[in-house]
């Protein structure tokens, strides 16, 4: 009767563990779904997310400007403020081991106005990025 009893409470012991495991393994599964279904969100918008075409940017006047005569002048009077242009700079995503960067450029020409005394105009050469592809990383860090 001893080692029944014995035999007995070692078999409930038995039980109570494999209960625990078994809510254990019901909570991982749970928590995986919900990480799968994030992680297939976050594959699906890195995949609508091709690089290819470039992406609008804003540029102030001095951004772009390189002359030295203009470098002094307050930005506060100049017109417009910013200005867009396309970049490929994490535009897209790429495979691992190549980056977004231009196919194709072109060189353009802005005019901004500079409200002085006198208002004049002032003519900028500023490189649009007109498409992107990926392009392998360089070697040299
Ligand atoms: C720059 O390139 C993009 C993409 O081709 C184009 O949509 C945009 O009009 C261009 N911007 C300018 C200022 O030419």
């Amino acid at each position: 009767m001893i080692s029944f009893s014995y035999v007995c409470s070692l078999f409930a012991i038995f039980l109570v563990v494999l209960a625990k495991n078994k809510e254990k393994d019901h909570h991982k599964g749970i928590c995986d779904t919900v990480f799968f279904e994030k992680w297939e969100e976050t594959l699906a918008s890195t995949n609508n997310y091709q690089c290819g075409p470039s992406k609008p940017r804003s540029f102030t006047f001095s951004n772009l400007y390189r002359g030295n005569d203009e470098k002094k002048t307050p930005e506060s009077i100049i017109q417009p403020w910013a200005v867009v242009l396309h970049r490929c700079k994490s535009a897209g995503c790429c495979a691992y081991g190549y980056h977004c960067a231009p196919a194709t450029q072109k060189m353009i020409t802005i005019v901004f106005k500079i409200n002085e005394r006198e208002s004049r105009y002032v003519e900028v050469e500023a490189k649009n990025e007109t498409s992107c592809s990926c392009q392998l990383d360089n070697e040299i860090h």
